[in-house]
């Protein structure tokens, strides 16, 4: 209950509220992620939006391949991706990012991306590619989306050092 008076005390509808705990959605994340868009619904894109409410491969990854985090020294913003790699292809992605709702929308786009990508085309995302894919980000965001890319070469110089 704490959860949905804090909404309510940030302005988030009671519709949406009654929606989230019906669907029993009414984590932190969600929640968190309706908040930013309720802040920012003016300035993000259709697509950012569709990432905040519904974020693609949330969460952890039994026993992953490799392993990359990055984090932000400015507003310590942090993303961690989990990979599943097969034979130098990317076969399953997962992540946890938080608290800021460009990376989170980013790199939830960034784990549609990297899935049948090889680890040297994952190399080669760049953060202009992602803001592109994103339809833009508000200008003071764009930075928001050089994490996703940062944990990834984490994670694929992990997976390379434990390959040998
Ligand atoms: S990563 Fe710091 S505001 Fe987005």
């Amino acid at each position: 209950m704490d959860r949905i008076r804090a909404a309510e005390d940030e302005g988030i509808s009671p519709h949406l509220v009654t929606k989230l705990v019906d669907y029993n959605a009414v984590s932190w994340s969600k929640l968190n992620s309706a908040l930013r868009v309720r802040e920012k619904e003016h300035m993000y894109s259709d697509i950012v939006i569709k990432h905040l409410t519904h974020p693609r491969n949330e969460g952890l990854m039994d026993n992953p391949d490799a392993v990359g985090t990055a984090v932000s020294l400015e507003c310590e913003s942090t993303v961690t991706l989990y990979l599943r790699v097969i034979e130098e292809r990317i076969v399953e992605v997962k992540f946890q990012a938080s608290p800021c709702g460009a990376v989170l929308a980013s790199t939830s786009l960034v784990t549609e991306l990297l899935r049948g990508m090889t680890l040297d085309e994952a190399l080669a995302l760049t953060p202009g590619e992602i803001v592109k894919s994103l339809g833009g980000l508000p200008p003071d965001k764009v930075r928001c989306a050089v994490l996703a890319p940062q944990a990834l070469r984490n994670a694929i110089a992990h997976f390379r050092a434990r390959s040998g």
